[in-house]
């Protein structure tokens, strides 16, 4: 198997997937911007490591000598994605992260065309954004023969890391997200609300900027995706007052406020979450006329990104991912979710109503 370089290894999702490729047998070359950070976690673990920032695709290209694919987990990625992109189509490195950023995902998909030209797979948001919900989505799209609207939706990731926290800010900043017609449309924050059953009675949803509006249409080609989030009611209501104050958010002196309470206060799951919290994913599939809905029941959403990052990982190390953009549905198909422990599809292919 060729050499894996995980860059942002000591982030609190990094050090999850270090420790899942060390499981699986791999010996990963560690990176990061941060020395001290960097070198720390290499002795403990005694892992090659390499430290640099990613301002420029000529810094990273020079530390990917001898690499054959690079695990971005260094998020938010808006930040750190391009010039690793960049430096992996100079150095024909494969590439893959665990970004759940939409605009991250459409400006990668871009990159389609000089990736296929230089051998490389460039294979975006192996994490829980998306790869659980691209295999449902791929799923319900396959029970209809022309469907021509896709809802999916996830109830509760556990508590937040602070990157998913900072990326969460970033996204909330650009407002709401959806695609309509085949293109993305910008909407308010909690644009669409509905009442969905992930498996465990009636939960109040709304729509959320969610990597899937960029992933599930290049996975369906379904031209009407909207992604839900299961909210408590206040949290919701909070949500579409949010809507007026959206531009705020962009706003730098309210941002840095926002980041430093997020660096303060929030640290991710605890082990004990990581090893018994359930996440519940939900998707609606119709043609206009009929519909088929599908559920899935996961692990803890940090927990599988671990693993499903390294199997992804893995199989584009040996070869078994094609050239060019991909997404986790169509790299390895619907099924591929369920080959992790824990994660459970139950079909309701008769009318719901929900
Ligand atoms: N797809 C999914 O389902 C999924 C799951 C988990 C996490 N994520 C995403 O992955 C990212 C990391 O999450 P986390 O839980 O590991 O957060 P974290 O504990 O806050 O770690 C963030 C990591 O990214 C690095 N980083 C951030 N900005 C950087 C930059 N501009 N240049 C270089 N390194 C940078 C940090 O390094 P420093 O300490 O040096 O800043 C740190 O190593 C977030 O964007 C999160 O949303 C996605």
């Amino acid at each position: 198997m060729g050499t894996l370089l995980v860059y942002g290894s000591y982030g609190y999702t990094g050090q999850l997937i270090v420790a899942e490729a060390i499981e699986r047998g791999m010996t990963p070359v560690i990176a990061g911007r941060n020395v001290s950070k960097v070198e720390t976690q290499a002795n403990e673990l005694g892992l090659e490591h390499r430290v640099f920032e990613t301002t420029h695709a000529d810094i990273v290209a020079r530390q990917l000598e001898s690499i054959d694919c690079v695990l971005n987990c260094a998020g938010p990625f808006e930040a750190t994605y391009e010039p690793i992109v960049e430096a992996c189509l100079e150095t024909e490195t494969d590439y893959l992260d665990i970004t759940g950023e939409i605009s991250v995902f459409e400006a990668i998909a871009e990159k389609d065309e000089p990736a296929s030209a230089a051998g490389v797979t460039l294979l975006p948001g192996v994490g829980f954004d998306v790869v659980p919900s691209d295999c449902l989505g791929a799923h319900l799209a396959g029970a209809l023969d022309d469907p021509t609207s896709l809802q999916l939706g996830f109830d509760s990731l556990g508590s937040p890391t602070t990157g998913t926290a900072l990326s969460t800010l970033e996204g909330l900043a650009g407002g709401g997200m959806i695609r309509e017609g085949g293109s993305l449309k910008s909407v308010d924050p909690a644009y669409n609300r509905r009442t969905i059953d992930f498996g465990e009675g009636d939960r109040a949803a709304v729509t959320i900027p969610w990597g899937d509006v960029s992933t599930a249409y290049r996975t369906t080609g379904i031209e009407s995706i909207e992604f839900y989030m299961a909210l408590p009611p206040a949290v919701i209501r909070a949500l579409s007052l949010a809507g007026r104050l959206t531009p705020l958010l962009g706003y730098p002196p309210v941002q840095r406020t926002l980041e430093s309470v997020i660096r303060r206060t929030i640290s991710g799951p605890s082990e004990d979450e990581l090893e018994s919290g359930i996440t519940r994913l939900w998707g609606r599939v119709t043609d206009g006329t009929t519909e088929r809905v599908a559920r899935l029941k996961a692990p803890n959403g940090y927990a599988l990104t671990a693993k499903t990052a390294i199997e992804c990982t893995k199989r584009t190390l040996e070869g078994d991912v094609p050239i060019g953009y991909q997404t986790p549905a169509n790299a390895f198909g619907p099924e591929f979710v369920l080959s992790f422990d824990g994660v459970v599809r139950r079909d309701a292919m008769e009318p719901q109503s929900s």
